[in-house]
């Protein structure tokens, strides 16, 4: 079991764990259509929430490809979760790991993905030992591309119909940085 050193705050934001009381939040950003449109799943049932939620909050290892970390994203000062982001370890031999994120509408349009996603980036590379740090997005996610652009992160794919959405062929970006990228950008 791996734990990050949670909570941090950011400008405007606190990174925590995710608890128990965390359901109705997850549940009101997590079941909208319009937040899965591009995550190639459909949204979480209140159950998927619940099972979702009881993994979170147990915490997971970061040593075999394929495990993974949640942060819940609160504005600094208040309890509820506008939205979450994760790390995914990809290659434990090489240190790769994949980053996303997933807002509430309801808080979008603020930065706070940005300032989430950047501060979760560094967690990554100071605690977890990441060498290279990637996003794979649909590439008619917009908002999420301009996410990635704005952290800085460079685009070195776009895969094109490498994945099928319900009856749509859908297309990715794959955005990356690297360690000392990131060190040397942000020094
Ligand atoms: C992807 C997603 C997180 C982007 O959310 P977002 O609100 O656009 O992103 P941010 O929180 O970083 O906000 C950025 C916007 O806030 C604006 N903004 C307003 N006030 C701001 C402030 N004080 N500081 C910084 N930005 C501010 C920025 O200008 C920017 O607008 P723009 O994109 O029109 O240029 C969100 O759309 C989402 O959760 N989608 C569903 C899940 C998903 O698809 N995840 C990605 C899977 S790969």
């Amino acid at each position: 079991m791996i734990r990050l050193s949670l909570p941090i705050t950011t400008e405007r934001l606190t990174l925590r764990p995710f608890t128990p009381d965390d359901l109705e939040d997850l549940y009101a950003y997590q079941s909208l259509p319009e937040v899965a449109r591009y995550l190639f799943r459909p949204p979480l049932t209140r159950d998927q929430c619940v099972q979702s939620l009881a993994r979170r909050v147990a915490g997971t290892a970061w040593a075999e490809d394929g495990d993974d970390l949640v942060v819940a994203v609160c504005r600094t000062g208040g309890a509820t979760v506008v939205g979450e982001v994760v790390l995914k370890l990809a290659s434990a031999r090489a240190c790769q790991a994949e980053i996303g994120w997933i807002f509430n509408p309801a808080y979008g349009g603020r930065g706070y993905a940005t300032e989430a996603a950047s501060a979760t980036a560094s967690l990554a590379f100071a605690e977890l030992g990441v060498h290279r740090l990637f996003a794979r997005l649909d590439v008619l996610n917009s908002g999420s591309v301009r996410v990635c652009e704005r952290l800085g992160m460079r685009r070195e794919a776009h895969l094109v119909e490498n994945d099928l959405d319900g009856e749509r062929w859908g297309s990715e970006y794959v955005y990356a940085t690297l360690a000392h990228e990131w060190k040397a950008d942000r020094a």
